[in-house]
């Protein structure tokens, strides 16, 4: 039914390559969210515990009817929880909420290099538990910077698998992802069309008309290009249904190009920095 492609992880796990995020989908409206994106032929879903749905999003699952093992299932561990004995409590609360005995991918959602003393390694140290006893199939990060990266690569023995970013046209993060490219991190990307914000841009409109494509399709096929996993988010069916309709056609090297252009540095960023995030919900 999918055409997505799978991308293989540096642990041997397979990830279909476009997913479907729910963050800012509201608890209620969750489950039946999950259930048209896997309609429309998604299965891969993007949660977190910060986003209070992921209970809603086993719901869709089984709403759709489909096996658990069907659907890729990612989730992350909140801010709060970085304290080993609280991240092991935050993990078993996923997973109950999910009604699952496992995720597909567990990651920790920023590194918070100001809080708990810089230390995000004793909490990857965690998620190398959650790995070695198959509750996580696969862990990784979010929100790392190559510092960040650089300092689990000191003093761990797990290399992430992916680590989750801000990238759209005006945010490429091209250092991250050429630091991840190089030692075996797949990037995914998040905000993956700024949440709209890229959608009106002239070059991006004129790639759009001459592919008779939107430019949310447009921007979707530049990620997979680019060989980053994309997880787009609506609650609309309909434009669930064109963001995953990008396997049809090819852009152009120059367009490629054209597009990447569009990059404008640490000013394009739409979210937070993750150097000096510091955010822990109540
Ligand atoms: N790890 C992190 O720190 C982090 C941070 C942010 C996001 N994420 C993940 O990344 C996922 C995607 O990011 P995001 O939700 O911030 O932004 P996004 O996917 O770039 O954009 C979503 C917004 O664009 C609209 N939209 C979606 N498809 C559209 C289309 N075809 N045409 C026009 N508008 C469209 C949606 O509106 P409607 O819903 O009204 O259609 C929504 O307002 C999240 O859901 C989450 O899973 C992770």
């Amino acid at each position: 039914m999918s055409s997505v492609p799978p991308i293989t992880l540096n642990d041997g796990n397979t990830i279909p390559q476009l997913g479907f995020g729910v963050f800012q989908i509201k608890p209620d409206q969750t489950a039946a969210a999950v259930r048209s994106a896997l309609e429309v032929g998604y299965r891969h879903i993007d949660t977190a515990e910060m986003y209070g749905n992921e209970k809603q999003v086993g719901q869709g699952i089984r709403d759709a009817g489909l096996d658990r093992r069907e659907v890729f299932i990612t989730s992350k561990l909140n801010n709060g929880y970085h304290r080993p004995d609280d991240a092991r409590r935050a993990f078993d609360d996923t997973l109950s909420a999910l009604a699952s005995d496992y995720v597909d991918l567990f990651l920790i959602h920023w590194p918070l290099p100001t809080l708990y003393d810089g230390d995000f390694v004793s909490t990857w140290n965690v998620l190398e538990e959650f790995a070695k006893d198959g509750r996580a199939r696969s862990i990784g990060v979010s929100n790392f910077q190559i510092a960040h990266l650089d300092r689990l690569a000191e003093r761990s023995q797990t290399v992430p698998t992916v680590n989750q970013v801000e990238a759209h046209p005006y945010f490429t993060n091209d250092e991250v992802r050429a630091h991840g490219r190089e030692h075996g991190i797949v990037t995914e990307a998040w905000s993956p069309i700024a949440q709209g914000k890229v959608l009106d841009d002239g070059v991006i409109t004129r790639v759009a008309d001459a592919h008779r494509k939107t430019p949310a399709q447009v921007v979707l096929r530049w990620h997979i290009q680019r060989g980053d996993i994309v997880i787009p988010k609506s609650v609309h069916p309909e434009r669930m249904k064109s963001n995953f309709d990008i396997f049809d056609f090819s852009l152009e090297g120059s367009e490629m190009d054209a597009i990447t252009g569009l990059d404008r540095g640490e000013p394009g960023r739409t979210g937070p920095n993750p150097d000096v995030f510091a955010y822990i919900p109540d």
